[in-house]
């Protein structure tokens, strides 16, 4: 059977791969654009009453940078300093000229079986866990939503499943991985098809800028095929985000950070692994945390120096020390320039360790739930009519709904 549409060549001249700027908020504009930026800095108190469609004219004229952040109860200080607070970072940094859309994608979280009784409760975790972890809720421009509770993102990839090839998901390396290691009878049709559900997160609102890990540049990449596929069947439907070269540029590639295995200082901190006794986890007792550190394997040097090839345990415990400090790796190796006791260096490492825990656990408890979820419903809210408007445009397109006309994009 041949199906032309599976296998068009992408397309690279598509306007709306340049830029989102060209975007026409496809809703009927009760406040012209100004008026509603206006009234938004002049009247922060009372945004959130204005009516959405001034919040919407507002919040489509930014480019829109996305993350997804997976529910996940068990993270580790790997994850906190390798992705957590770069995200953080990077929507504190960004948040002025940029829309920041951070979701939780809790219908991706149980594509592989999971502990159902377990994942609400995951997902609000997981909000709060970014609160305390310095993110600014507050902040207007960034936006924080589950994918489960804007329909829109069930209904788009629904509709785009029929554009998508097996043959084409079937390659998805992840797909392979994963379906390998659950098995065929453990592997679900939502394992399958996550590339277009991950697709219709992020053409629903526009986005240009998918911040992404090695592990999902193939999926942006499957984003990037499935919108022009789209566009050049349907005229323009949707934003084309950045390649996965140009995310990297964008973003700053990161700069390899990488919190090792305190046990197996060549292997990545990783909280699958089996014993977790090289692990430090965000929800240990700090107390035992910092006996993880003094029984982390060294070698017998003696000779506290950076060198990830010749001493990857020291090598590893400066790394952490220094983010845990907050001060270059330059500035810690200094520090201890010329000592050889292991266990004195340990000590100041696990102190740290505990202080850290410590502090950080308060500030969780301490973050408020009834205010990250109006955040969350806020959020939700505000970008309902945003992504049900790019819905609406794909519905009208494949013929599912009349056409109205005042649905086309046009062009700025
Ligand atoms: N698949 C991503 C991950 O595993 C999470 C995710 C889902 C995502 N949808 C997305 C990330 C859309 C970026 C954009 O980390």
């Amino acid at each position: 059977m041949s199906v032309d549409y599976f296998n068009l060549p992408p397309i690279s001249h598509s306007p709306y791969g340049e830029s989102n700027h060209t975007i026409v908020p496809l809703l009927p504009t009760i406040y012209p654009f100004d008026y509603a930026h206006g009234l938004r800095h002049l009247l922060p108190t009372i945004y959130h009453l204005l009516p959405s469609n001034a919040i919407i004219s507002s919040i489509m004229t930014k480019p829109v940078i996305l993350t997804g952040i997976r529910a996940n109860n068990d993270l580790t200080i790997g994850n906190y300093f390798g992705a957590i607070l770069p995200i953080i970072d990077m929507a504190k940094k960004h948040s002025g000229d940029y829309q920041i859309n951070m979701f939780i994608p809790d219908l991706h979280s149980f594509t592989t079986p999971i502990d159902h009784t377990k994942l609400y409760e995951q997902t609000i975790n997981n909000a709060k866990l970014f609160v305390a972890a310095g993110l600014p809720i507050d902040n207007q421009n960034i936006f924080m939503y589950r994918q489960s509770f804007i329909p829109a993102h069930s209904e788009l990839t629904i509709i785009l499943d029929s554009f998508t090839g097996f043959g084409e998901m079937s390659r998805m390396i992840q797909f392979k991985d994963k379906s390998n290691s659950v098995g065929a009878d453990r592997t679900s049709l939502g394992l399958f098809n996550y590339p277009v559900l991950m697709a219709s997160d992020i053409l629903l609102y526009n986005a240009k800028y998918v911040p992404v890990g090695d592990d999902q540049s193939q999926h942006l990449e499957f984003t990037r095929d499935i919108a022009q596929r789209m566009n050049s069947k349907f005229n323009e439907l949707f934003v084309v985000p950045d390649s996965v070269k140009n995310q990297h540029e964008f973003f700053g590639k990161d700069q390899g950070l990488r919190i090792m295995d305190l046990i197996n200082p060549i292997k990545k901190m990783s909280k699958s692994d089996d014993s977790g006794r090289g692990v430090i986890f965000l929800n240990d007792n700090p107390v035992i945390a910092a006996k993880k550190v003094m029984g982390a394997t060294t070698d017998d040097k003696a000779k506290i120096n950076f060198d990830r090839d010749n001493q990857p345990g020291i090598s590893n415990l400066l790394e952490i020390l220094s983010l845990l400090q907050g001060v270059t790796l330059q500035s810690v190796t200094d520090q201890f320039k010329g000592q050889t006791n292991y266990g004195d260096f340990k000590k100041v490492v696990a102190g740290e360790v505990e202080k850290f825990l410590t502090d950080f656990q308060k500030k969780l408890v301490e973050v408020d739930e009834n205010t990250v979820i109006t955040k969350l419903e806020q959020s939700e809210r505000d970008l309902t009519p945003i992504a049900n408007a790019t819905l609406s445009r794909v519905q009208q397109a494949v013929g599912l709904r009349p056409n109205t006309g005042d649905i086309t994009r046009s062009e700025g």
